[in-house]
């Protein structure tokens, strides 16, 4: 293994929830989910390392615009130099840390990232950045080292990555990156992966995590269905964090309540995976008002709004127009999720929606041939 010469692009997609959310952060509860056609490219080219960094990653994400990082020189891992690890330095370290358990030697680069999933004029759509991101500079610095990773390797590096950075959330976002097209997923332990993790770091031991089963995950491309997906954006973008933490504190007392909730929204998953593999629309189409139903109770039994009132006006439309729709995500705002059947007039929909003050989305679900080799530079 030795770094690519020339450099080296990688890009991973945007994701929606289309059914699961909350109940997937548990461990081995699940969620489907989409990748979308918007992306985040990450681009690397090799530079010298000069004044004790290796180089310099430059991100429209960051206030300042670039940060440099470094191989640290106790055990010459990647960190960021000035301020906190973010999931690029992380996901730069565990690719590195693979390289390194496999004798290859470690080089000095640059990475450029942009981003096409936000709008131009900066409003946040909530297609998940963070995931995007980790996503893309696994695949592109696993090119750079001539790695070659497929889906579930991508995903296993990148959730290790973002496990590092922020602890919480379910890594559906992740696996849609990562996977694409129509995922059916269920999240790995996450306590198990922690301490997994840690052991891995502390003993090279990150290849064998690669490859070892991890309890509660499950990882799994679903054929694509012929209902059809609108997205209609509400505004008033919410912290997914502190709507988790929040719905998560306001079910703790009414156990018994949560604990159907998990159960309900597992069977309603298992109907709409077997729904989609039978292309069945009718039987799609009513797994999703059944979890909306469930997210609107769960947003009730909290406290906390999940169904905003804008998003119930979005399920409204949609159902006048013979479409089953729901909040997708945390919540509190941001998309909804049309499911309308193949031969359904999409455009009335959307139209009522623009009525509504809601936005609808040019969004197409993005479904890669597994596994994406990354493009070489090639200006
Ligand atoms: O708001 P989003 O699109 O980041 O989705 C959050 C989905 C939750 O299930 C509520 C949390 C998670 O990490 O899965
Ligand atoms: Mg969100």
């Amino acid at each position: 293994m030795t770094p690519h010469a020339d450099g080296m692009v990688a890009r991973a997609p945007g994701k929606l929830y289309i059914a699961g959310e909350y109940a997937v952060v548990e461990p081995g509860h699940r969620a489907v989910l989409v990748a979308v056609n918007r992306f985040i490219t990450v681009r690397i080219t090799p530079c010298s390392p000069a004044g004790g960094y290796a180089g310099t990653i430059r991100s429209q994400l960051y206030d300042t615009g670039s940060r440099p990082w470094r191989h640290r020189p106790q055990d010459g891992l990647a960190e960021a130099v000035g301020g906190d690890d973010d999931y690029v330095i992380s996901a730069i370290r565990v690719v590195e840390a693979l390289v390194a358990e496999g004798g290859g030697r470690l080089g000095s680069f640059n990475l450029g990232i942009s981003s096409e999933l936000d709008e131009a004029d900066g409003r946040k759509l909530g297609l998940g950045s963070s995931a995007a991101v980790t996503v893309a500079t696994v695949r592109a610095v696993a090119g750079f080292y001539g790695l070659s990773l497929d889906d579930s390797r991508v995903y296993k590096l990148a959730m290790l990555a973002s496990d590092a950075v922020q602890p919480i959330g379910s890594g559906g976002d992740i696996a849609a990156s990562a996977v694409t097209g129509w995922v059916d997923y269920a999240s790995p332990d996450r306590v198990w992966l922690r301490r997994a993790r840690q052991r891995a770091q502390a003993r090279g031991g990150t290849g064998d995590l690669l490859e070892s089963d991890w309890p509660g995950l499950c990882l799994r491309r679903l054929p694509v269905p012929s209902v059809r997906l609108q997205v209609g954006w509400t505004g008033t973008p919410a912290s997914t964090p502190a709507l988790v933490a929040g719905v998560q504190a306001g079910s703790r007392g009414a156990d018994d309540v949560y604990s159907s909730f998990l159960r309900a929204s597992q069977d309603t998953l298992a109907s709409l995976t077997t729904a989609i593999e039978d292309d069945d629309a009718g039987q799609v189409m009513s797994a999703i008002t059944r979890n909306r139903v469930l997210l609107v109770q769960l947003g009730r039994i909290s406290g906390r709004v999940i169904e905003t009132p804008e998003l119930t006006r979005l399920v409204e439309i949609a159902r006048d127009h013979g479409a089953a729709a729901k909040s997708s995500g945390a919540g509190g705002g941001d998309c909804g999720i049309a499911l309308c059947p193949p031969d359904k007039d999409i455009a009335a929909m959307s139209s009522a929606w623009r009525a509504a003050s809601i936005q609808p989305l040019d969004l197409a679900i993005y479904t890669h041939d597994s596994p994406v080799p990354p493009m070489e530079v090639t200006s």
